[in-house]
């Protein structure tokens, strides 16, 4: 009889629950009117004598241990539900999230980097806010050169020498400056022209200039080099370079790549050649490089610049410039699973 106490005690020892019905189910069993205790306890008196000590010690010490048993087992679920109501149910989904997505522009730009980084080019930056030497002069625009006329320009307060830079060139200047060749590098950036906006012209826009200054760099080099980037950016191997002019760039050509005629709009973009510009490019000129601390006799190169937003429009099929600048929600997400 002591022994079945005994396994009791451990029995009740051992007991978990986790939930308000078990325990109120273990309570009545052990603890109800009705309960083994109870029926212990009448039994009480049917124990011999000499057993009576060990017997009653036994059975007080099992109610003791159900009654706290039942005691911690509420107190535990109290809290665990308690929990549960300041964290929330951890194992719920969460409140799905809005997620933006990059801009059109820095995803076309991001693509650019990427192709001309694969064959040895680096990012070079620098401010928005120019002097006149690094966007004109040292580019062979001297004041009162007609070919200021090319890019319009805002001033900043009624100093000539505070502008904000008309192309990326610039940071080709600062960078020729602070390095000598070999130079790869490629200058990403937002640029500003004093021109009436509309469809397909903004006053701000984004460009892609790039600069390769080395030993013996030849024409050859800058239109394998261009033909490569046409290549890997959209897939076309046909390119030509028409003749131009720049005046940091000597001789000077228009890329142009062959998109083809294969529909309408392609029909409707080339305005039914087939070509289609991209950019502006050529060998940098002697004095150029002069300028910014560069001996020609013993280097030469080219440069090449383009526009992110043409390049963009081409790739997406937009029709408006404007569309990059407005900041339509309708319009960018359509990109948000771009990278
Ligand atoms: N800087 C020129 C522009 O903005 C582009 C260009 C860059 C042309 C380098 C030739 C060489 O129009």
């Amino acid at each position: 009889m002591l022994d079945k106490v005994k396994e009791h005690i451990d029995k009740v020892v051992a007991f978990q629950a986790d939930s308000q019905e078990q325990i109120e189910a273990f309570r009545i069993e052990y603890l109800g009117s009705k309960g083994l205790l109870k029926q212990l306890f009448a039994q009480f008196k049917e124990v011999p004598n000499d057993q009576k000590k060990a017997f009653g010690q036994a059975i007080n010490e099992l109610k003791q241990k159900a009654t706290e048993k039942v005691e911690d087992l509420k107190s535990r679920l109290e809290s665990q539900q308690e929990e549960a109501g300041i964290h929330g149910d951890l194992t719920r989904t969460g409140t799905p999230m809005n997620i933006g997505g990059r801009h059109p522009i820095s995803v076309v730009k991001n693509q650019i980097i990427d192709v001309f980084s694969r064959i040895g080019f680096n990012v070079s930056e620098g401010p928005e806010i120019e002097d006149d030497w690094h966007n004109f002069t040292a580019l062979n625009l001297p004041e009162h050169h007609p070919a200021r006329d090319m890019q319009d320009t805002f001033f900043i307060q009624t100093n000539p020498d505070v502008l904000l830079r008309t192309h990326t060139s610039s940071v080709q200047v600062r960078y020729m400056e602070d390095h000598q060749p070999p130079i790869r590098t490629i200058s990403p950036g937002r640029v500003f022209r004093n021109e009436a906006i509309s469809a397909r012209a903004h006053c701000i826009f984004h460009q892609v200039e790039g600069l390769y200054i080395d030993k013996e760099v030849s024409f050859a080099d800058m239109k394998q080099t261009l033909l490569y980037f046409t290549q890997e950016m959209f897939g076309k191997s046909k390119i030509r370079l028409r003749p131009s002019y720049f005046p940091f760039t000597e001789p000077s050509a228009e890329i142009d790549i062959f998109w083809g005629l294969e529909t309408e709009t392609d029909y409707r973009i080339t305005k039914g050649t087939g070509w289609l510009e991209i950019g502006g490019c050529g060998m940098v000129d002697p004095a150029v490089l002069t300028n910014c601390g560069i001996d020609p006799e013993e280097y030469s190169g080219f440069a090449f610049g383009m526009g992110v937003e043409r390049i963009a429009m081409l790739l997406y099929q937009i029709g408006d410039i404007r569309m990059f600048f407005e900041n339509d929600v309708r319009f960018l997400k359509q990109f948000s699973s771009a990278i």
